[in-house]
């Protein structure tokens, strides 16, 4: 199978990887090809430096699914057949949306306005993965796409992306949260204390090792909120199926970089015991081997041969230094490639490994996006 009938005979597409691999860039490509190809295509992205919204032409990509102008595809010399949608993820966000979506209309400005649930949505770990995941769902269940391509966080660990809706689960699911969803938390300490001494003591202890002083506010945060933690479990198992539906397909970006591999490895074998399996991968940044025609590739080793070439090229300058990059260079690539070579045989044998080069510029605009597709799809 090649990467192009991987894309081509799945629904929903997740760019996963660890960070700064090219993972926003190559779900933007994907998403692209998608639209280019006749489908209509969603892609949700999750970057704080919000350079997919440049290379989209969009300075600011909201919440909603936003259809990028026909103009701009016509500026870089593209014609999609079909629209193609963006939308952007943050943490804040993103917990706003799920307030809106799910609580009930008189809870909202409560929980809006509650300073526990503002320092809850900006450090909650997992959170923003959760969203990403909340939102791909809602894309995939709107029925309005023939393709959804979903980036992930730039978490340090992929897997976060993967763990977050359970580990939000387990956290709603103790009984620590059923607690505070009690109407005398909300009356405050004094009632509190006439409950329960126990309790009282052990909130005291929480209060002091947490410095969040304002019970109160938790309690009327989880109480207000307890209407959206209903069928959150429901909602949870939904994610789960729809991340290992048989429509969706995990491709796994790295680099040639040994820690880079190493990582994607790591991260291929916890896929697979969660049965989200990778089903493709791009190599991203691969430096290629410079060949000369028919008499193949150079040695980096063979100064001859590297100052003969490059030679030419210095043009009556003092070869030295170049000759120096060159053979730099391609020791590089050569290494690179017998990395890569080792990490193709361990993947099965089904899973297409499409490789792009590294290219001289950042992937910004349109017109990059698209000349990626022919080392992706090539
Ligand atoms: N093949 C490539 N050649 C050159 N630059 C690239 C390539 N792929 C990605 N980049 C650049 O690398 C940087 C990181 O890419 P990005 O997609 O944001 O990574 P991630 O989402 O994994 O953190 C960006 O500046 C992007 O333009
Ligand atoms: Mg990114």
């Amino acid at each position: 199978m090649t990467l192009e009938e991987l894309v081509g005979r799945h629904r929903v597409v997740v760019s996963a990887g660890s960070g700064g691999v090219g993972k926003t860039t190559v779900a933007a490509s994907i998403a692209l090809w998608g639209a280019l190809e006749g489908r209509r295509t969603a892609v949700l992205t999750i970057d704080p430096a919000r350079r997919l919204a440049t290379s989209l032409g969009l300075e600011t990509l909201g919440h909603d699914a936003r259809e990028i102008p026909a103009a701009l595809f016509a500026a870089q010399g593209l014609a999609p057949k079909a629209p193609l949608f963006a939308m952007m993820l943050d943490q804040k966000g993103a917990w706003d949306a799920l307030v809106e979506r799910y609580a009930p209309p008189d809870a909202r400005p409560r929980i809006l306005a509650n300073p526990f649930y503002q320092h809850l949505s900006q450090t909650f770990a997992g959170s923003q993965e959760y969203m990403a995941i909340e939102q791909l769902c809602l894309l995939v269940d709107s029925g309005a796409y023939d393709l959804v391509v979903v980036d992930t966080p730039p978490t340090r660990h992929a897997l976060d992306f993967l763990e977050a809706p359970r580990r939000i689960d387990d956290f709603l699911d103790r009984s620590v949260v059923k607690w505070f969803v009690r109407p005398y938390f909300s009356a405050g300490w004094s009632a509190l204390r006439a409950v329960n001494r126990t309790a009282s003591f052990l909130l005291h202890r929480l209060e002091q090792a947490t410095g969040v002083s304002a019970l109160a506010e938790i309690s009327d945060f989880f109480t207000s909120m307890s209407g959206l933690f209903e069928n959150f479990h429901e909602r949870i198992e939904r994610a789960y199926d729809v991340l290992r539906g048989a429509e969706t397909a995990f491709v796994v970006v790295s680099s040639p970089e040994e820690q880079v591999l190493g990582d994607a490895e790591y991260l291929a074998g916890k896929m697979a015991e969660l049965r989200m399996p990778l089903k493709g991968v791009v190599m991203n940044r691969v430096h290629a081997e410079v060949r000369r025609e028919k008499r193949g590739t150079i040695d980096p080793d063979d100064l001859d041969a590297v100052t003969t070439l490059v030679g030419r090229a210095a043009g009556g300058r003092d070869p030295a230094p170049l000759v120096e990059n060159f053979a730099a260079y391609q020791a590089l690539a050569r290494g690179e490639q017998l990395r890569i070579e080792q990490f193709r045989a361990g993947l099965p044998k089904r899973v297409p490994m499409a490789l792009v080069p590294n290219f001289a510029r950042d992937v910004h605009d349109l017109a990059t996006l698209a000349a990626m597709h022919a080392h992706l799809f090539g």
